[in-house]
């Protein structure tokens, strides 16, 4: 087929109008820029305008230059249909759109979505901190930081956890973007896909998928809403089966909100050590106690390293920081490669702001004043799911976190509950999403991280009416 030579960007243009990526108005290089990109004379660009002109993909404003036409004459193809192959398990799929927020400006009243809400973020302090760590570090903040993070800020998360007595040698922590990365390393650092883990059931989908993605394959360990892990169960799993890791979240388990008591780590811990199996502990809720002390973790028992324990800021800063640890123990050389390999760093700007927030006392400041406000949240939300849902459905209140558990009786049907829920405006998280066995259909998540405002309380209480 004879080509033109113009064809060599008209081609580039015309794709990207045709998928969408130019949109129309969108203006397009000069005649000048592609002469020099293309190497080419100013006729063959002009040649080439017009014939996109011709085709009606471009127009020609005097003295302005060129533009995707406003009056497109072809429909055009859907990125998706070209190009961009997007193959996407429909389960994953399906569960992300129920656990994340779809709309940003959403009418909907969301409980579905585990992070701070708007006012609970405590925007003013963050912003007013980095723009002091901007002034203060410059360009330093332009640089490479070291792959496993600021020597500085690992120093003050080792003394922070000293507080509630975890020991963590700074040397083999490593910063993370976020709680799901360093989970990611910390599974990738121990096992091999095929290898067998424990995980808690429920667990929450984010959890899950990382499991899916290393393709791990689990044994799920019952949690008792009152009681906490079935150690028995788990006991049992342990003695019958090569586990490679136990996968628990000791404190504020999401979705059930459990705490585990020290008696109960320590009797995990004796059993992993036992069967020499790595614990992985999710420590991101720790710090939002409702009552009494900050918990300890499992880590704190330990002395043979075995425990690799993690945590982030999304929960109690703000998700978009993106800035978790990992406490590796025994395996810090794995992971520390397997960090590497994911991107050197955690953005300067925010280990910076981090660091600066721990070392004055800032972040254990605004701690205290949230875990008051997520235990009156917390609260509220209990109050008005005992007074306004059927006396049958089941409420576990949480010891603290972000959660609350619920079961619907036997009596409701389940999809025409999410049927009013949409209809309604109430998006929850449902339970089918908290395990691989399908376990959980009946339950569903409430997330009480953000302000019950009039219009959220009124959405939970008119679909308690329609339940009753
Ligand atoms: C148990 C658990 N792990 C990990 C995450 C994700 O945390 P991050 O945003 O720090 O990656 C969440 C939050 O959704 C969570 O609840």
């Amino acid at each position: 087929m004879r080509s033109y030579k113009f064809e060599e960007f008209t081609s580039t243009i015309e794709r990207n109008i045709i998928e969408g990526i130019f949109k129309p108005g969108h203006k397009l290089p000069s005649i000048r820029e592609l002469k020099e990109q293309y190497k080419t004379s100013t006729s063959t660009i002009q040649n080439g305008y017009e014939h996109l002109i011709i085709k009606g993909l471009v127009q020609s404003i005097p003295k302005s230059g060129y533009y995707v036409s406003n009056k497109l004459t072809r429909p055009q193809q859907s990125k998706q249909t070209k190009n961009t192959p997007v193959i996407r398990d429909a389960v994953f799929e399906n569960n992300l759109n129920l656990i994340t927020s779809i709309n940003p400006g959403s009418k909907l009243s969301e409980f579905n979505v585990a992070a701070p809400g708007s006012l609970i973020i405590p925007q003013k302090l963050l912003l007013r901190t980095m723009q002091q760590v901007i002034r203060a570090q410059g360009v330093g903040l332009l640089k490479y930081y070291p792959s496993n993070g600021s020597p500085s800020l690992r120093e003050h998360i080792s003394i922070k956890a000293a507080t509630y007595q975890t020991a963590i040698n700074p040397a083999e922590l490593i910063i993370t973007d976020g709680a799901l990365q360093a989970l990611y390393i910390a599974l990738a650092s121990v096992c091999t896909a095929g290898d067998i883990i424990a995980i808690e059931s429920p667990c929450v989908f984010s959890v899950l998928e990382v499991i899916r993605v290393l393709k791990l394959r689990v044994i799920e360990i019952p949690i008792d809403c009152y009681t906490g892990l079935d150690i028995a169960y788990l006991k049992k799993a342990c003695s019958g089966n090569p586990i490679k890791a136990i996968l628990v979240t000791p404190n504020f388990q999401n979705p059930t909100g459990i705490l585990l008591t020290d008696i109960q780590k320590k009797e995990l811990l004796q059993i992993a050590q036992h069967y020499n199996i790595a614990i992985i502990e999710n420590d991101i809720y720790g710090d939002l106690n409702f009552s009494g002390y900050r918990p300890s973790t499992i880590k704190s028992f330990d002395e043979s390293g075995m425990v690799i324990t993690y945590s982030s800021y999304s929960k109690t800063l703000s998700p978009g920081i993106r800035l978790g640890w990992l406490s590796t123990g025994k395996f810090f050389q794995q992971a520390e490669q397997i960090k590497f390999s994911l991107g050197s760093t955690v953005s300067p700007i925010y280990q910076e702001t981090v660091n600066k927030l721990i070392q004055t006392g800032s972040y254990d400041r605004h701690v205290h004043k949230l875990r008051m406000q997520l235990a009156k949240n917390a609260y509220h939300t209990l109050n008005l799911l005992s007074t306004s849902y059927p006396d049958d459905t089941i409420v576990f209140s949480p010891a603290g976190g972000y959660n609350i558990w619920a079961k619907l009786s036997d009596r409701i049907d389940i999809n025409t509950f999410y049927n009013e829920c949409e209809h309604i405006g109430v998006r929850f998280t449902p339970g089918h999403t908290f395990s691989f066995s399908n376990t959980y259909s009946r339950f569903f998540r409430i997330v009480f991280a953000d302000q019950l405002s009039p219009k959220r309380i009124e959405a939970l209480k008119q679909l308690g009416q329609m339940l009753k």
